[in-house]
C-alpha cells in the first residue's frame, strides 16, 4: 500500500537537487507531483522522467503564486524547498560578500526574498488550497544554518532561521483554525548537490575543500538528496499524523555536539 496514493503534491525548486529528490520520492508513494522551479528546461526533464507535471514557479512572486493557486486550487502537501545561498554564480569570480561588515543590502535582500518571501508565499497559499479539505502536510527545508550562525552566509542562515520559525507560527495557526494541515521543517546540512559547486569551486583546491567539509561532519561523508527525501515522504504521510511544529534535522550529526573537547 502506497502512502502518499490520490495525494496532490508541490515541490519548490525541484528541477534538480533536494527538490528532484523529494518529488521522485513523492511519486514513487504514489502521490500526483507538480515539479516546479524558474529552471524551465531542467524542471521540465525532471519532471518528464518522473511523470510528473512541470509549471514554472519563481518562489518570491507573489504574481507567480496566484498562477499556481489558479492552476492548482488543490493540495495535499506542498514542499518549500527552493532556496539559495547567494553565492550562487560565483563560479568564476569572487564570490559576493555576505558577511556581516561588508554585505550589500541588496544581496541580503534578495536572499531573503526567494528562502523567506518564498516560504512565507508557499505557506499562504497552501493553507489556503487545503482548507477545503481541512487536512494537509506543508513541509518547509530550512537548514542547520537556521539554527546556527554562518559568518560568510549571514542572509542565509537569517532566512533560514526565519523559516524555522514561521514553520512553527503556521502549525500553531492551522492548529487554532481547527484544521489539521501539520507544518514542520527539515535541516539539512551537508548535501551532495549542484549547490555546493560554488562554494566547493572547480580548482586543484576541490578535493581538499570537499575533504574538510567531511571532516567536520561526524558521520564523515556527505548525505545524498535521496536521505532528505525519505524525511519528507514521512512527513508527507500519516506516519507523521501527530507531529506539528517540529524540526528534524538530516545532517551527518553535525548540529548533535560541538568538536570542543572538555576544558577545550
Ligand atoms: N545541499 C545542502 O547541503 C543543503 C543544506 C541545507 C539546506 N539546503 C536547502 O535545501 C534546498 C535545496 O537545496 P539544493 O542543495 O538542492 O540546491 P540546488 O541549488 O541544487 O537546487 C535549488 C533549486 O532551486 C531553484 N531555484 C532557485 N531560485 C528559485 C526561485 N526563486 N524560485 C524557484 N526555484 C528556484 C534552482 O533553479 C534549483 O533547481 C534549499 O532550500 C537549500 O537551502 C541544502
Amino acid at each position: 500500500m502506497l502512502k502518499l496514493s490520490g495525494r496532490i503534491a508541490l515541490v519548490t525548486g525541484a528541477a534538480r537537487g533536494i527538490g528532484a529528490a523529494i518529488a521522485r520520492a513523492l511519486v514513487s508513494e504514489g502521490a500526483d507531483v507538480i515539479v516546479t522551479d524558474i529552471d524551465i528546461e531542467a524542471g521540465r526533464a525532471t519532471a518528464d522522467a518522473m511523470g510528473a507535471v512541470f509549471a514554472r514557479l519563481d518562489v518570491s512572486s507573489e504574481a507567480n503564486w496566484a498562477a499556481i493557486q489558479e492552476e492548482f486550487p488543490a493540495l495535499d502537501v506542498l514542499v518549500n524547498n527552493a532556496g539559495i545561498t547567494g553565492l550562487e554564480g560565483s563560479f568564476d569570480g569572487p564570490p559576493p560578500a555576505h558577511d556581516p561588515e561588508n554585505a550589500l543590502l541588496a544581496d541580503w535582500q534578495a536572499v531573503h526574498a526567494v528562502n523567506l518571501d518564498g516560504t512565507f508565499l508557499g505557506c499562504r497559499y497552501a493553507i489556503r488550497a487545503m482548507r477545503a479539505k481541512g487536512s494537509g502536510s506543508i513541509i518547509n527545508i530550512s537548514s542547520r544554518s537556521g539554527l546556527v550562525g554562518i559568518p560568510m552566509a549571514a542572509a542565509y542562515a537569517s532566512s533560514k532561521a526565519a523559516v524555522r520559525n514561521h514553520t512553527k507560527s503556521v502549525a500553531l495557526y492551522c492548529a487554532s483554525q481547527g484544521l489539521n494541515i501539520r507544518c514542520n521543517s527539515i535541516h539539512p546540512a551537508a548535501i551532495m548537490t549542484p549547490m555546493w559547486e560554488p562554494i566547493l569551486g572547480n580548482g586543484p583546491d576541490r578535493a581538499d575543500r570537499e575533504a574538510a567539509m567531511v571532516a567536520d561532519t561526524p558521520m564523515r561523508r556527505f548525505g545524498e538528496p535521496e536521505e532528505v527525501a525519505a524525511i519528507a515522504v514521512l512527513l508527507a504521510s500519516d506516519d507523521a499524523a501527530y507531529m506539528t511544529g517540529s524540526e528534524l534535522n538530516v545532517d551527518g550529526g553535525i548540529l548533535a555536539g560541538s568538536a570542543a573537547t572538555p576544558g577545550g
